[in-house]
């Protein structure tokens, strides 16, 4: 089955997004609009948790904030209980076969809102689907710049934009890195070291160069750091964070985010951390610090 193209039209269309005009928040903070995509090409480092509750934090402080879910696997569209409508990043990723050209603007039709019963009001989402694989073969000349020709106009609507990266380095992390104002790269030190970050800098390094010389090198977030009360364990991750430091330190801070039983329960059941009571505040903390971080001061 291969993806359809949005019809033409869409491209003309005004932006419709089903709420407000203006949305309620947006204004707040002195850099609105701010994106921010979280990277690594490997697998199951902490990409999605960071995106998810960093989202929920800059929310629970009024801040409107979209998540561009990129990966495949759907999982910060399926953590935040997110709805997809007709259209996903497959589809406003798909040029238009007419032109060939990514439709400007086209991804206002794809956005859908994070389930508010469940999450803090404010976070809407553009979901992904299986789908979206197939974009890894776009060979299209534009193919690098599609998601932000389709994201034409929707940084106006939101005070944070988060980009949940695939664990590849291809089309489709390639098309979030050449979107986003800054990349935060994401590790879990202890169970995977740090091999692989001569790849990823070298990527970001050429997409800098060729698509985005804008692009910050925000932080390293050292995820799922084990500083409990076992000294052997707290030796190993202290080495392992040197590592980290000397592999990607030159260029970015490393800001390690401390392995909590109520992070891995907040994903694995699709909550907030206000859902866990105690054991959900130091984290919840941390993720707020992130998000002030990434919101920058208040307007
Ligand atoms: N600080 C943390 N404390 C405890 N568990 C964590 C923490 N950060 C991440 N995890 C757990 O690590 C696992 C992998 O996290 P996550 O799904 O965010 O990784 P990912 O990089 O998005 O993976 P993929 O590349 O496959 O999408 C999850 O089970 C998550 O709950
Ligand atoms: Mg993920």
């Amino acid at each position: 089955m291969t993806a359809t193209a949005l019809p033409p039209e869409r491209a003309a269309a005004p932006p419709a997004p089903d709420r407000a005009p203006l949305p309620k928040g947006v204004g707040r903070y002195k850099r609105p609009g701010r994106r921010v995509a979280f990277a690594n090409q490997k697998g199951g480092v902490g990409k999605t948790t960071t995106t998810v509750l960093i989202a929920a934090a800059a929310a629970s402080r009024g801040a409107r904030v979209l998540v561009i879910d990129l990966d495949p696997q759907c999982h910060a569209t399926s953590t935040l209980r997110a709805t997809p409508g007709r259209y996903t990043v497959a589809e406003i990723l798909t040029p238009d076969p007419q032109t060939g050209d990514a439709v400007p603007g086209c991804a206002h039709s794809a956005i859908v809102p994070a389930d508010a019963q469940v999450w803090p009001a404010g976070i809407d989402v553009i979901p992904c689907s299986l789908l979206a694989a197939e974009r890894e073969t776009d060979a299209g000349v534009d193919r690098e710049i599609r998601l932000a020709t389709a994201c034409e106009g929707v940084a106006d609507l939101y005070d944070l934009i988060l980009l949940d990266l695939p664990p590849s380095l291809g089309v489709l992390s390639i098309n979030g890195l050449t979107y986003a104002d800054e990349v935060d790269v994401v590790i879990q030190p202890h169970r995977f070291g740090v091999d692989g970050a001569a790849k990823l800098s070298h990527t970001i390094a050429r997409i800098r160069k060729r698509l985005n010389p804008g692009l910050v090198m925000g932080a390293i977030i050292a995820a799922a750091v084990d500083m409990g009360d076992d000294r052997a364990k707290r030796a190993i991750a202290r080495e392992r964070l040197a590592e980290a430091e000397t592999a990607y330190g030159e260029h970015m801070p490393v800001l390690v985010m401390r392995r909590w039983e109520a992070v891995n329960k907040a994903t694995d059941r699709a909550l907030p951390l206000s859902h866990f009571g105690a054991i959900g505040r130091e984290p919840a903390e941390w993720f707020d610090s992130q998000a002030l971080r990434l919101l920058g001061e208040a307007a």
